[in-house]
């Protein structure tokens, strides 16, 4: 069951393409809380003890994740062990071996990059501790290393923003393209499903692809040099694929400093839907966002209450997301909680 401002959402979006709505339908995640249950392990008796592994601060994204996360552990009573990665996976993997030390009840993480995690996730294993991934995905060769994953399709998304942007481009014109951390489970499937896209549009072509690490600073440097190349004599840029709005704000702010109108000299597209790409999207400078809803707490929590119950769980959740154009940012912007 959606809520009025779920709702609200939807109707706006029904306005950009039969097609992208009925994606958006596809996946069967809603993340709204459905209950506040004060978790306790131990007959009732001890509060649940839960360690949390975050990437970084890196983006508007991450910290509305945080915020999720620590917001309904707090609502349910639970005891929660944060740790901040700093982007690196070494942090992380340190962190799951202080909460295995500490014999916490179940682990968080948000894993980094993929690839790395089977000597960790065996030692959780052996200690009987549950590992629910949220966000990012893992490349492990035995699955049961990990209980369940809740995650959005970044495959999807990806797909979302190249059709979205083949139709602006009406079908021709040179993409700039910046990609999330390298290794990163978003940074791989969004490339990939832009690319899928694009294979119906052979006149769209990537010009240029570097990462920006998801980071605005990041962004906004590599799109300067894009930027320099073009303007030296090279390959006119007519748009900016994005991975994230942290990066395409970066690149906004690049553009206009090369004294070119982000959102009509070049259009931008990204994937996230926090609140200052919308902010981007009123003033006409990003053109479009493919939502990623960061809200994971309350899906995270219900998880890890259902494993310590010993109830089974799926081994994903798919997180439905949407997209917003321009065109509806002004009538949708008051309902964004993130
Ligand atoms: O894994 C989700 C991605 O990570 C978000 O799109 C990005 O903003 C974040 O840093």
């Amino acid at each position: 069951m959606w809520n009025k401002n779920e709702r609200k959402q939807y109707q706006a979006i029904k306005k950009i393409s039969y097609a992208y709505a009925a994606a958006a339908m596809a996946v069967p995640l809603c993340l709204t809380p459905l209950r506040a249950v004060a978790a306790e392990s131990d007959g009732g008796k001890k509060p649940v003890t839960v360690g949390f592994s975050q990437i970084g601060a890196e983006s508007g994204w991450r910290t509305a994740e945080t915020k999720s996360i620590r917001s309904e552990a707090a609502r349910r009573g639970v005891n929660l062990k944060f740790s901040d990665a700093q982007q690196k996976q070494e942090n992380q993997i340190k962190a799951l071996g202080a909460f295995i030390a500490q014999k916490v009840d179940a682990i968080i993480l948000a894993p980094v990059v993929e690839a790395g995690w089977e000597p960790i996730l065996k030692q959780a294993k052996a200690a009987k501790i549950p590992v629910i991934l949220v966000d990012r995905g893992v490349n492990v060769s035995d699955d049961s290393l990990y209980t369940t994953l809740i995650a959005s399709d970044f495959v999807a998304e990806g797909k979302m923003a190249g059709e979205w942007l083949a139709g602006k481009l009406n079908g021709k014109g040179n993409v700039v393209e910046l990609q999330g951390t390298p290794g990163a489970a978003p940074a791989i499937d969004r490339k990939k499903g832009f690319e899928e896209a694009l294979k119906n549009h052979p006149a769209v072509r990537i010009i240029k692809s570097q990462t920006g690490e998801f980071t605005r600073a990041k962004g906004k440097e590599v799109m300067e040099a894009f930027l320099k190349g073009a303007q030296g004599g090279g390959t006119k840029i007519n748009a900016v694929y994005a991975h994230n709005d942290d990066m395409a704000l970066g690149a906004i702010q690049a553009i206009e400093e090369a004294g070119l109108k982000p959102g009509s000299d070049v259009i931008v597209v990204s994937i996230d839907g926090i609140k200052p790409a919308f902010e981007a999207m009123v003033a006409g400078k990003l053109n479009c966002t493919v939502e990623c809803n960061p809200l994971l707490g309350p899906a995270a929590f219900d998880a890890v209450e259902a494993v310590l119950a010993g109830r089974s769980l799926p081994k994903k959740s798919v997180v439905r997301d949407r997209i917003f154009e321009q065109s509806v940012a002004k009538e949708v912007i008051g309902s964004r909680e993130y």
